[in-house]
């Protein structure tokens, strides 16, 4: 199972769903490579804005080591689950998809708890922003492992 979490920048929020799934996935013992990536170019080669690494750092998760990189066209055959942080990354999403083929992007609160919300940018914020996004997208990334758990999002077998 492979899964790839999606944001604008891939420098604020997808690290830290990113690293935050990864960590949710090794408690729960599930076997689930995870990844990130964001719909613009702006960041590209660029390690996470300093304060999603310090807030995750606060909760014990290290993003030091990922670097950002562009959403593209082969993640939607490479990966089997897209979670996008907000509305605007989904609509990018499936303007580059142009069709029905791949794997169809979601919305992460929607897709793990039922809540048709976005994650905020915390880019032009505070800290307290970024501490808020980290309690969203843990409650997401909590749901999202309970969801994963139960196998009914397990790709076919081939
Ligand atoms: P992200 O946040 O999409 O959560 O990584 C942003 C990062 C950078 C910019 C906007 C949002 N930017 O305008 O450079």
């Amino acid at each position: 199972m492979r899964v790839l979490f999606v944001c604008l920048g891939n420098i604020c929020r997808s690290p830290l769903a990113h690293g935050i799934f990864e960590h949710v996935a090794a408690e729960r013992g599930l076997d689930i490579e995870v990844g990130s990536a964001g719909t613009s170019h702006w960041h590209i080669g660029e390690p996470p804005d300093y304060r999603s690494i310090a807030v995750a750092a606060r909760h014990g998760i290290d993003l030091t080591p990922q670097r950002a990189r562009q959403f593209c066209a082969a993640d939607f055959e490479r990966f089997d689950l897209i979670i996008g942080m907000d509305r605007s990354n989904l609509m990018k999403m499936e303007r580059l998809r142009g069709g029905p083929g791949g794997t169809q992007p979601h919305l992460l609160l929607e897709y793990a708890l039922g809540e048709d919300r976005d994650v905020p940018d915390p880019y032009c914020g505070e800290m307290d922003a970024f501490e808020a996004c980290y309690r969203i997208i843990r409650a997401g990334a909590e749901a999202l492992g309970t969801r994963l758990a139960s196998g009914i999002d397990n790709p076919p077998r081939s």
